[in-house]
């Protein structure tokens, strides 16, 4: 399918996570399948406008919900955003809360990150390379989206943190309590599994990038009962459209970046 060449540029990609398969709102001129030299992503683009600003929505785990965390082609999703002229990217993520604060449907947009992941491909630097290249990744979201975010979220009269250290872990299982104590000790406020590899790999492309997380449940161990997928689903009911209304406020100031 094409994309209409009247549609204003995409500076903004969304990736949408659990909860987030399509974005209602986005008003859509076309939907394109890519291919990358890291593979294909892992739906086809979809292109159109939200408030007036060009937009580049991608599922994170496919068009239905298929691919897990662990699965995801994490490089060829960043590469087809960059090639569509993506310039800032949205992490749309379901997590679990850490930080006393932070329980299920609040909206968190994190400000550090812990990588607990393993075995995933995490980097474009590899191969026939002429020189090895170590990139800055001190503040692996770019503060200025950030700030577009929660002021965006505030000034809607939605409950949104404003700092937090999300810790990317590699399920696809959740964790036990003893891994949700450990986490708590280094610092971690929330706890997620599609964080990264996407932040660095955004850097190493040189776009911004933020996460946008919705808490869908107390971590393990933080309540007395175990988590079913009901509470999870209740959560990005109840949270959800906060989110999408925090996405539609702020794509317009995201995309002049
Ligand atoms: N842990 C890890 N990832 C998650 C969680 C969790 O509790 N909830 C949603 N994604």
């Amino acid at each position: 399918m094409t994309v209409s060449s009247s549609a204003s540029p995409c500076r903004v990609g969304i990736i949408g996570g659990t909860g987030l398969t399509q974005l209602s709102g986005l008003s859509i001129s076309g939907e394109r399948e890519v291919d990358t030299p890291w593979g294909e992503p892992s739906a086809p683009l979809v292109f159109g406008t939200l408030d007036g600003q060009g937009v580049v929505f991608l599922a994170r785990h496919g068009d239905p919900h298929r691919i897990p965390p662990h699965q995801v082609n994490y490089r060829a999703n960043l590469w087809a955003l960059r090639e569509a002229g993506v310039e800032t990217v949205v992490g749309v993520n379901a997590v679990g809360g850490i930080h006393s604060e932070m329980g299920p449907a609040r909206v968190v947009v994190p400000d550090q990150l812990i990588d607990y992941t393993w075995g995933r491909p995490s980097t474009y630097f590899e191969g026939e390379l002429e020189s090895t290249t170590h990139i800055d990744f001190t503040h692996p979201y770019t503060p200025k989206a950030r700030e577009i975010l929660i002021e965006k979220a505030r000034a809607a009269g939605l409950g949104c943190s404003d700092f937090g250290v999300y810790a990317a872990t590699q399920g696809p299982r959740l964790e036990t309590a003893a891994e949700i104590r450990r986490l708590e000790r280094d610092g971690c406020d929330l706890v997620g599994m599609t964080g990264m590899p996407e932040a660095v790999l955004a850097m190493e492309l040189k776009m911004n990038y933020v996460c946008l997380a919705l808490v869908v449940n107390w971590a393990a161990g933080k309540t007395d009962h175990i988590i079913t997928m009901e509470e999870i689903d209740a959560a990005i009911d109840q949270g959800m459209s906060g989110v999408k209304r925090i996405l539609a406020d702020s794509v317009a100031e995201l995309g002049s970046l």
